[in-house]
């Protein structure tokens, strides 16, 4: 039988490539959602994923995008507007009447929090659920081991590690960790419907513990240099980071610091719906450090020392002044992880670190056609969503 064609957004970014070559390898027909042709677009084809060129905004570009297709990663992009992204897809999901919905959101996604971005991500999660018939999962992951390890070369060459978040620690899963996740509820929607997963790492590591992982993996003495948001929005800008990336990262830190990514952390997430244990952080690692740009050479060298030095003197940003002229709509409580009574109650650690996605209250008006024991959306229970192979 003909495996159902899978359509992945963000499909050149850093979790939806890492999707595309596991379903490729495992012989699922993918189509690969790119922003635009470029070498990244380019190396997917080359691997045998169809390349489809949309802009994620485009209601009718999403519904062209989502024609003959079964199965959805849905990766938000992070821009100021991306609940608007997120309503075209909604269209046209439910018009292309998809079998199944996979949603990147966050391990902080949240009504009441102070990122617009988060508070977007949490009505894509509540969106996404209101379409009819469908397997819909969340994947809640924290911050990424890519964030710390986007710099592999400041500590590989100049033997220094860039401290946002002082002693707070993460589990922090890998990209090709969560795309595991991703992949193992894409070949088998039903039994993960109305699930959200939260895949961590298996460890807790603060800033320090990471240093002592690379100081054996690269081999050199590494030391941690505590950087100030003013430096990192330089350092983020000059690495082409957009400003609502980078003005977003400063709650996330605050979070990190106030512990947010401590609760209820490790999960066993990776090993529940993979059969395979997540990841260490220095298995992650070494995959860094074979990067062309993390080996020993002059000229890299050179290039990280420039690099380091021209940051004091890169284009800043500020923050707050950024966010008021974008002129997004401002909440009047907003809270932090840690201090969301709810947020903490939904992230219990109940022991099966699955959860369902839905709040029946916050959802019973919109089905209220259904008996109380139903689930809001198609289930594995409902037994007519789309089938295994
Ligand atoms: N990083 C973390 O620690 C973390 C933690 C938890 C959750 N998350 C979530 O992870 C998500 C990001 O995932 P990721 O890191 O895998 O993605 P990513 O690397 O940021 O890539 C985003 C992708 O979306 C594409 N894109 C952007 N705008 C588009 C548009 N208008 N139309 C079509 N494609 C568009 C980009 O293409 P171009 O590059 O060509 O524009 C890129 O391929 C975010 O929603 C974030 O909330 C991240």
């Amino acid at each position: 039988m003909r495996k159902p064609l899978i359509l992945v957004t963000g499909a050149t970014g850093k979790t939806g490539s890492a999707i595309v070559a596991q379903l490729l390898e495992q012989n699922w027909p993918v189509r690969a959602l790119v922003h635009r042709r470029d070498a990244r677009s380019e190396r997917l084809h080359r691997v045998g994923a169809e390349i489809f060129v949309a802009d994620m905004y485009d209601p009718d570009q999403m519904a062209e995008a989502l024609r003959g297709v079964a199965r959805v990663y849905y990766c938000p992009p992070i821009q100021p507007h991306m609940i608007q992204a997120a309503t075209a897809f909604a269209v046209a999901a439910r018009d292309a009447g998809l079998e199944s919905i996979v949603h990147m959101s966050q391990w902080l996604s949240s009504p009441t929090h102070p990122s617009p971005m988060t508070r977007q991500t949490w009505l894509a999660d509540r969106l996404f659920a209101t379409i009819p018939d469908v397997s819909y999962t969340i994947l809640n992951p924290g911050w990424f081991a890519d964030n710390n390890l986007r710099v592999i070369g400041f500590a590989a060459h100049l033997g220094i590690f860039p401290v946002l978040t002082g002693d707070s620690r993460n589990a922090p899963p890998s990209n090709e960790d969560i795309a595991r996740v991703a992949v193992a509820v894409l070949q088998d929607p039903v039994r993960h419907a109305g699930k959200r997963y939260r895949p961590t790492g298996p460890k807790l590591l603060s800033a320090h513990d990471m240093i002592a992982v690379l100081r054996a993996v690269l081999r050199r003495n590494v030391v941690p240099v505590p950087m100030p948001l003013w430096l990192l929005y330089k350092a983020g800008i000059m690495q082409g980071e957009s400003k609502f990336a980078m003005a977003s990262l400063r709650y996330y830190i605050e979070d990190h610091i106030q512990g947010a990514f401590e609760w209820n952390a490790p999960t066993n997430d990776v090993l529940q719906v993979t059969g395979r244990p997540a990841e260490d952080f220095e298995t992650t690692v070494r995959r860094y450090a074979a990067l062309p740009e993390a080996q020993r050479s002059l000229a890299n060298t050179i290039r990280e020392a420039a690099k380091f030095l021209r940051t004091p003197f890169a284009p800043g940003l500020n923050a707050k002044r950024y966010e008021r002229e974008l002129g997004l709509p401002q909440i009047g409580n907003p809270r932090f992880a840690m201090q969301d009574e709810r947020w903490k109650s939904e992230h219990a650690g109940d022991g099966h670190h699955s959860h369902a996605v839905q709040d029946r209250r916050l959802n019973s008006h919109d089905h209220n056609h259904r008996s109380e024991n139903d689930t809001p959306f198609r289930t594995a229970a409902s037994g007519v969503a789309g089938g295994t192979e």
